[in-house]
């Protein structure tokens, strides 16, 4: 029996309604309300705090086997813990775990990961550190494999991963271009982020001849989180022994069907260059020892982050068609409570 202030009350849940064409509309997305989840031995309840809003749930929305219609919205999420079947884990604490589009969430206590607002504020195990800080790790040190002195590209360098790659590329000592939609985020990635250059790919200018002047000597890592139109124009550009980390491939999430591109296999040849895709999963074994050297330099003020917070659970599904179009700057995510 819960006794602690949900009892009573209903669990919202922002379901798939349908699947979209092109981008999603808010249509595409539900609200139902279902009872408070009940406990087995083990269990914890928890009241999402923040939700995250990702870019792979584009992709699954197309997915039946990912994201059937009528199922809650999976998500990565933080909250606090409201009752425990398990010693471990008290009511009051933080922890951080794929709770969902909803305000209550029950998981088994071993899938948690307890956060302590006293080192970091919880948002950023969302973020920085978190997946996005993750992936920026993994994919630009042992994907990409940048060293000192490199030239580093990243694109959607103003979001989630692309900060936090771009900021690590630095720390690295990298000579860094980040490419981004609009003039505030390319103001952001030279003031704020102190990267060596940045355009903006929206821009009414040509950014193509003045890649081509910032990096005389070719690129030696491009992190794509893009691909299409923007990734075509950066792969002439790969310097021999370039390595690209396929990060993500954003600008093809809404086609119906892959966006025919210029061959660029003979530059691979040519260069002597590796594209790899990866997972940030793949890396599991590793999250401690990354997230550990994150936090170490997120304290010592040699990383930043930013956050877009959309306030309601209601929101969700405008804040993540929002994100689509590039309206985020940092970390995209959803206030619940
Ligand atoms: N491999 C992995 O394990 C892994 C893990 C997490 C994320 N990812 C991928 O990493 C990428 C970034 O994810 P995130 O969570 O950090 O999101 P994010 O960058 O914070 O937000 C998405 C950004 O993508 C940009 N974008 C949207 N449509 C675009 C287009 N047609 N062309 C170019 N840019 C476009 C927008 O910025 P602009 O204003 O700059 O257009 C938007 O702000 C995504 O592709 C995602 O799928 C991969």
């Amino acid at each position: 029996m819960i006794t602690d202030g949900s009892a009573g009350r209903v669990n919202r849940q922002i379901t798939l309604a349908s699947r979209p064409k092109g981008l999603p509309a808010v249509s595409n997305f539900k609200m139902v309300e279902s009872p408070i989840p009940s406990l087995a031995v083990g269990d914890v309840l928890v009241r999402t705090t923040f939700v995250s809003v990702d870019p792979y749930l584009r992709p699954a929305m197309n997915n039946s086997a990912l994201l059937p219609t009528g199922a809650c919205v999976p998500a990565d999420a933080v909250g606090r813990v409201v009752t425990s079947r398990h010693a471990l884990f008290r009511p009051g604490e933080f922890v951080q775990g794929m709770f969902g589009w909803q305000d209550y969430a029950a998981a088994p206590w071993y899938v948690l990961r307890k956060l302590d607002p006293r080192h970091a504020p919880v948002s950023t195990a969302l973020g920085i550190l978190g997946a996005s800080g993750l992936t920026a790790y993994f994919g630009l040190f042992e994907t990409a494999r940048a060293v000192a002195a490199e030239t580093v590209v990243v694109s959607a360098a103003a979001g989630a991963v692309g900060s936090a790659a771009a900021q690590l590329a630095k720390l690295a000592g990298c000579r860094v271009i980040g490419l981004a939609g609009s003039d505030d985020k390319v103001r952001y990635l030279i003031d704020e982020l102190g990267l060596d250059a940045a355009f903006n790919y929206k821009g009414e200018h040509e950014w193509q001849p003045q890649l081509g002047a910032v990096s005389p000597f070719g690129i030696d890592v491009y992190f794509d989180n893009v691909g299409g139109r923007v990734s075509d124009i950066i792969f002439p550009y790969l310097n021999t022994g370039a390595r690209v980390a396929v990060c993500g491939q954003i600008s093809e999430y809404n086609r119906e069907s892959p966006s025919a591109g210029p061959r660029w296999l003979n530059v691979i040849l040519e260069k002597r260059a590796k594209v790899q895709g990866f997972m940030v999963t793949d890396f599991a074994a590793r999250y401690a020892e990354a997230l550990h050297n994150l936090s170490t330099w997120l304290r010592a003020g040699w990383l930043t982050y930013r956050e877009t917070i959309e306030d309601g659970l209601e929101n969700a599904p405008r804040a993540f068609i929002g994100m689509l179009e590039g309206k985020n700057i940092g970390k995209q995510l959803v206030k619940v409570e």
